[in-house]
């Protein structure tokens, strides 16, 4: 069954490796992750974005997951992202989830916390951990410049302030990823993350991360980042490998022919993902 969140995450702490956060949209993407994860015998999280819920539901989520998870023979657990209240969150409590995201990143300081508490308050005795998110990491669309992307990255001083007030498992930062594909380079403040993990002791949280360098990850990883968020990399190789398909024969008109390979390309990348993560045997 459906394993939770917080003790793969402390064992990642311990070991110094992250655990892949892969985002699903469908019973593809689902099986691919779950693959990838037995393949490489690692743990894994599932999640599921405001996007994917608005596309699968909620309850088919939780259903494909659970089933997903009771056949691994890794540990797989299942996490709402970028949750965006607290009706939201209760209904993926009803549906299985072992983990969830409350976003107030938007939210002045006191009410991104208020928001928090009051969902650590309700989930925390079910057995769920929570993320929060602290500071902007917004999107490769969203069109700032570099001196205005740097204004909304995390503060170390109020990341300890956030943490201490409200006692939250998981913390997502802005240290320079952004969601989406990037155009160039994306240059990670790690000077900035090593200045949170000093004064922060929970895991810490690496949204945007398709397009990452792998070093980078690599070397966010080694300064404490515990989860890595991957959507971008997944969509790009199934569409990409769907297309193909439809490119060698415009004819094919049966689905399992299109996205069988879909599934396939996607177990591939994730699977390449979670050996640059350092999770291949955490299982
Ligand atoms: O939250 C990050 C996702 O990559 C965005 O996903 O477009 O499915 O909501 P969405
Ligand atoms: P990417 O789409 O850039 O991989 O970001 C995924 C993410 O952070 C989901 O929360
Ligand atoms: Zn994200
Ligand atoms: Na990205």
């Amino acid at each position: 069954s459906l394993v939770p969140v917080t003790g793969l995450l402390r064992e990642a702490q311990r070991g110094h490796y992250a655990v892949g956060a892969f985002n699903c949209n469908n019973m593809e993407i689902v099986q691919a992750i779950v693959a990838a994860a037995e393949a490489e015998q690692a743990p894994v999280i599932i999640q599921a974005s405001q996007g994917a819920i608005k596309y699968a539901g909620v309850d088919y989520i939780g259903a494909l997951a659970r089933l997903a998870a009771e056949r691994a023979n890794v540990p797989v657990a299942l996490h709402l992202d970028h949750g965006t209240g607290f009706a939201q969150v209760m209904q993926c409590v009803r549906n299985g989830f072992t983990s969830v995201m409350i976003d107030g990143s938007k939210l002045p300081l006191p009410d991104n916390i208020a928001l928090t508490n009051k969902v650590i308050e309700a989930v925390r005795p079910l057995g769920l951990s929570v993320e929060a998110e602290l500071g902007k990491i917004g999107g490769t669309e969203d069109d700032i410049s570099v001196t205005a992307r740097d204004a909304l990255f995390t503060d170390p001083e109020e990341a300890a302030e956030f943490v201490r007030a409200t006692g939250v498992d998981s913390l997502a930062v802005a240290i320079g990823t952004a969601h989406g594909r990037y155009q160039g380079v994306p240059k990670l403040d790690y000077e900035r993350l090593r200045r949170i993990t000093a004064r922060v002791s929970v895991p810490i949280v690496l949204h945007g991360s398709s397009g990452v360098p792998d070093e980078a990850i690599q070397e966010a990883i080694a300064l404490g980042v515990c989860k890595v968020n991957i959507d971008t990399n997944i969509r790009e190789a199934f569409v990409s490998a769907a297309r193909g398909v439809l490119a060698e024969n415009p004819g094919e008109i049966d689905p399992r022919k299109v996205l069988g390979p879909a599934r396939e390309a996607a177990t591939e990348v994730i699977r390449g993902k979670i050996r640059i993560f350092g999770t291949c045997g955490k299982a």
